[in-house]
Formats: structure tokens, sequence, C-alpha cells
């Protein structure tokens, strides 16, 4: 049987967590809603205890954004809990996500509690958003630094209390692919109230490891995985939305599992999100950056102009482009500049192809990329006007 895996957005809650990002309600709202196109199952809306402009944000996404889960973070306390039930109540299917940390390192220094205490204070959490709507999602912050026996009792715990989603973060992004897959196997193993919730993830990208380690989860039986746009969020960011789907959706054929996502908003929606948090995205990027469906080698464009799939393992109409982009530049072969010749409509003989490629290497050895411009300038000069 297919499994079925959903997309939790955090770009609105964990995302915003970026240094130097600060989204107002409107444009909170401008996302949620290309969100909501891109069809992600759960959209993290903000904090609501954070700041007035935070409980408004997703008050308004709420009562505005129909399609996904709308969720509301909340500390393990009453009050924290109370004012995202207040942010949340008119939402079409409100989440309420309380956390609170369970390592040996975030118990003793930050919040300076015993076991027994978060054990105590993250029942009483679930209790209390349990009174408010039916869906409420627990997590375990630092579990990859948290005593498994005590990850254990923690998460039976919570799932007695009513936690209809249990989410394992590698807070920190210290874990790697096999030990994150072994934590997940061994929480399932042990823990037998698992099989009655969804099982999330959530993973940070400070080794670089974020998407690898989600997959690896995935494989082991996560059936959500929380991300970024852009892979957007504190310090080196979360898994970045659009790999972890299009890794889900190119190698179907290993992990074998459904998404609800409309992959052809990808690019829409990382624009969007570019644009409205000023964080640019690096032309290296994986699946959404400038130079990720654009070729420069000589080789490598004769490739593609004869069959896109020798360069080319996803297309770029997949993710909402309408098609892939030939640099021309000095590694450029006689291939790619006749076909833009053809594609800016130029009809050219044998012997005034030659010459206007002798003028575009020369040319190319002086400038980055040579433009559309540039070509009908050489074509002016080295053959309309011999
Ligand atoms: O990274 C983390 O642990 C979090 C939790 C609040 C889920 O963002
Ligand atoms: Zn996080």
């Amino acid at each position: 049987m297919v499994m079925k895996v959903e997309i939790f957005d955090t770009t609105l809650r964990d995302g915003e967590q970026t240094p130097g990002v600060a989204l107002n309600v409107y444009e909170k709202l401008e996302i949620a809603r290309q969100l909501a196109k891109l069809k992600v199952d759960v959209i993290e809306a903000g904090f609501p205890i954070a700041s007035n402009g935070d409980f408004n944000a997703v008050k308004t996404i709420a009562e505005n954004v129909k399609g996904p889960v709308i969720a509301g973070l909340a500390r393990a306390n009453f009050k924290d809990i109370d004012k995202a039930a207040e942010a949340l109540k008119n939402a079409e299917s409100p989440r309420i996500h309380t956390f609170i940390a369970s390592s040996p390192i975030h118990m003793q220094y930050k919040l300076k509690m015993s076991p027994e205490q978060v054990l105590e204070a993250a029942v009483e959490a679930v209790k209390r958003a349990k009174s408010y709507f039916e869906d409420v999602e627990f997590s375990a912050e630092d579990a990859t630094r948290s005593d498994v026996e005590f990850l254990c009792k923690l998460f039976s715990q919570t799932i007695r209390a009513g936690a209809t989603v249990i989410n394992i973060p590698d807070t920190v992004g210290y874990t790697t692919p096999e030990e994150f897959a072994n934590l997940i196997r061994t929480l399932r193993e042990r823990v037998p109230e698992m099989d009655r919730v969804k099982i999330s993830v959530h993973c940070h990208n400070d080794l670089g490891m974020a998407v690898a380690n989600s997959l690896a989860a995935v494989v082991n039986g996560a059936t959500q995985v929380e991300c970024t746009i852009n892979g957007l969020g504190e310090r080196a960011g979360n898994a970045a939305l659009e790999e972890l789907v299009m890794a889900l959706v190119t190698r179907k054929d290993i992990y074998k599992v459904d998404l609800n996502i409309d992959t052809k908003q990808i690019y829409r929606t990382s624009k969007v999100v570019s644009t409205l948090t000023g964080i640019y995205v690096q032309p290296n990027k994986a699946i959404v950056g400038a130079n990720a469906f654009a070729h420069a080698s000589g080789i490598h464009q004769h490739g593609v102009l004869s069959e896109k799939s020798t360069y080319e393992i996803m297309t770029p109409e997949s993710i909402g482009l309408t098609s892939n982009r030939i640099v021309l530049g000095k590694l450029s072969g006689r291939h790619a500049f006749v076909q833009r010749l053809k594609e800016l409509g130029y009809e050219l003989s044998e012997d005034e192809i030659n010459r206007a490629f002798e003028r575009f290497k020369d040319l190319a050895d002086k400038k980055k990329e040579i433009t559309d411009s540039d070509i009908e300038a050489i074509v002016e000069e080295q053959v309309t006007k011999i």
C-alpha cells in the first residue's frame, strides 16, 4: 500500500525565525494563500503568544485561508495554549502545536525542570489543548539529544492524554540519517501508542542534513514532515520543502509515498517567499535556484538539446517553470549557438554560421554570459553587413 506523507509548512513560524525576517499580517496572509495553492497539508501560521502582530496574523490566516489545517505554536503552559486557541478558534481545521524540551541539556540549563516536571507539564498541556480542539500536536524539543527511555515515556503519556500528532524534532541539526532512522524505528517499536497517531519529523540544517534526515525518517515510518520554503529558519534553517517534495516525487521508486502537493506551484511559492522576506535564493540552490535548470557547458547543452533527460532528472515544468535555460558562454558549443540563432529567427547559411560562431567565441572569452542582444549584434556585424 502507498503511504501518504503530509507536508507541514512552518515558513510562517520557524521560517520567520530567520535572522532579519519580520513579516506583517498582510505579507503572512499572502504567503499563507500561496501555501494553500501549493496544497500543503498544514500551515503553521505563527506563535500567537509571541506578539500581538503574530496573534493577529494567526487569527487572520485562520479566518481566511481554507483547505490546509492551520496550526499555532504554544509552549507547554496554559497561557500559551489559551492564546493559541483564541487565535485559531475560527479556523476550518485548527491544530494546537504544543512543545517542551526533553533533552538533559535543555531541561537542566533552559527549563530548570526535572524530567518528572517536564512529563507532567507535557501531559497537562496536551489535555488543555485537547479541551479546545480535537487535533493536537506534541513536540519533544531537542528530541535527538534526549534519552530514548524518557522520550518513550513522554510520547506514550502525551498520546494517552490526547495528542494526535507526535513530532520528533532535530532541533539543533545534530543527527545523521542512519541515527535518525534508528531513533524513529526504536520509538515505533517501543511505544505501541505511536501506531494510532501521525509521526512527524522536524529537521534543522546545521550540518546540511535536514532533508536527508527527513527522508530517512519517511523510510522508517514518519507520516508528516515539517519544512519551510527555501529552507528558511533559525540558524542554518529547516528542511527545504521544495527539496523534500521533489526528492519524494522524483524518487517515488524508493520512497513510494503519496503527497497532496501541486508541484507546479513550487517555483512561484519560492519567489513569493523570497520577495516578501527579502532573503534571496542562492543561484545554485537545488530546485528553485536560478541555475537549477541551467546548462552552461557545450557537452551538457548538446545533451539536453538532443534529449532533456540526459542532464535533467526532473522537468522545469514540474515545478512551474516554462523551460530550462541554456547559458551561452565560452564553454558553449556550436549546437547551442545554432539553436539560439533559430530561436531568434535567423536562417543563416553554413558559411554565415561559421563566421558568427567564430566571433561569438571571441566575445565569450571576454564576457561571462552572451545575451540575445550580443548575438543580434554579432549577426549584424559578421553576417548581414558583409
Ligand atoms: O526546532 C524545534 O524543535 C522547533 C519546535 C518548536 C518544534 O521548532
Ligand atoms: Zn524548529
